[in-house]
């Protein structure tokens, strides 16, 4: 008896992914393995992908685009909660991960599978994120992680794999690790395992170097309505487009690029480069949108939520009940989230310039300093009285 007997194996046809199949087939003793390649604008062609699956030995090879799903169900709430990870990281990784998992599961249920299988290694988040997204969607189903057993290194894992029949076409092969989708690129190891060093131009794909970026800077126009993007520069814009739209606009001027030491959740710190434009010109865009049209107290406490809510899911919990309910609370707050942000785009830099919103409870006649002013100068005493009360108490006693 195998460790399974059919099994829908995370699939992205690059070599770890495809020797799982064999792995899975002549190890674990799984008869049937069923592959599952997303499409999540991660530019690969998935043609190849797909036909690879079937020549390495899967007995189906599924391909899904869901690049519409991921804008709109994980890139949008991601962008309401203002969510970046030590108040860095716009989470493009993270983000996929519980859609992937969402996309196994349905096939494992439509296929019959008593196990879903990926090729994550032991040391990373994403095995954490696939494995409790898929235990959250159906607690039933068996995991199955190769990669985290099989103790074997790059060199031994395509051995192993030739071993078997499969052939790998010798890349020029790159030091870094790469993973890229719709919303970022992240890129580690390699050189950048040493923090010191800077990491050389040639790792960016979607921003340009700030030498050769523009040297007139550019305005974009980004319109929400309920916290959704949906305009640029006053044109709808269906979701999928407009983050395209917006990382070319965006990376040209070299804005979006992250180096950081990161946290993970199993412990390890990592250094991590990213290049997230669409993403985080789109959250600090609409940061500034929630301060002009949410209240002093709502504003403030969301802020204190969004820590929490970058972290659930950067570790997995994206199908968690905390999540759920912090999805209640800010749905709740981005009703009145509707407007245009105009920012302006030089070597590196997205300034918000300007906003306007029908929601904007900015009172002009308030916060002037000219004639019109009708703030209730006098009312500021008694405030005042009020509000420093228990501070002149303390300062009686204790001073
Ligand atoms: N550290 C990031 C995360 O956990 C990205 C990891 C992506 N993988 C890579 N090969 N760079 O979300």
């Amino acid at each position: 008896m195998g460790r399974a007997t059919k099994v829908v194996l995370a699939y992205s046809g690059g070599v770890d992914t495809t020797v799982c199949i064999t792995y899975l087939k002549q190890e674990w003793g799984v008869q049937d393995v069923i592959t599952l390649a997303a499409d999540l604008g991660q530019g690969d062609e998935l043609e190849p992908i797909r036909a690879k699956a079937l020549k390495s030995g899967a007995l189906e090879s599924l391909v899904v685009d869901a690049k519409e799903s991921f804008v709109r169900e994980y890139a949008f709430p991601a962008i309401q909660a203002n969510a970046l990870y030590e108040n860095r990281y716009p989470l493009s990784t993270a983000l996929a991960r519980p859609l992937i998992a969402k996309l196994l599961v349905e096939a494992a249920e439509k296929y019959g599978a008593d196990a879903i299988a990926h090729g994550c290694t032991g040391k990373g988040n994403d095995q954490v994120r696939f494995d409790v997204s898929i235990g959250a969607l159906n607690p039933k189903i068996k995991i199955l992680a190769p990669a985290r057993e099989w103790k074997m290194s790059r060199e031994e894992t395509i051995a192993y794999g030739e071993r078997h029949g499969l052939s790998f076409p010798v890349k020029k092969s790159s030091p870094y690790s790469l993973d890229r989708n719709l919303l970022g690129m992240a890129i580690e190891a390699g050189p950048l395992e040493d923090p010191w060093v800077e990491p050389p131009e040639d790792v960016f794909q979607m921003t340009k170097s700030l030498v050769d970026a523009p040297n007139e800077p550019e305005y974009v126009e980004i319109t929400f309505e309920g916290g959704i993007p949906v305009a640029l520069n006053g044109n709808a814009i269906d979701p999928v487009q407009l983050i395209l739209q917006l990382n070319q606009i965006v990376g040209r001027h070299g804005i979006g690029r992250i180096d950081m030491i990161e946290n993970r959740l199993v412990g390890i710190k990592s250094r991590e480069i990213y290049e997230t434009p669409a993403l985080l010109v789109l959250i600090h865009a609409h940061r500034d949108l929630e301060s002009l049209t949410l209240t002093r107290d709502v504003t403030q406490y969301k802020r204190g939520l969004e820590e929490t809510y970058s972290q659930l899911i950067y570790n997995g919990l994206w199908y968690s009940p905390l999540k759920a309910a912090l999805d209640g609370f800010i749905q709740e707050t981005q009703k009145q989230v509707s407007g245009t942000v105009r920012l302006k785009l030089f070597k590196g830099n997205a300034n918000i310039v300007g906003r306007k919103s029908e929601n904007s409870i900015y009172s002009h006649d308030l916060a002037t300093y000219g004639a019109e002013d009708t703030f209730d100068h006098k009312a500021a005493e008694g405030f005042i009285y009020v509000w420093g009360l228990p501070t002149r108490l303390w300062s009686d006693k204790n001073r």
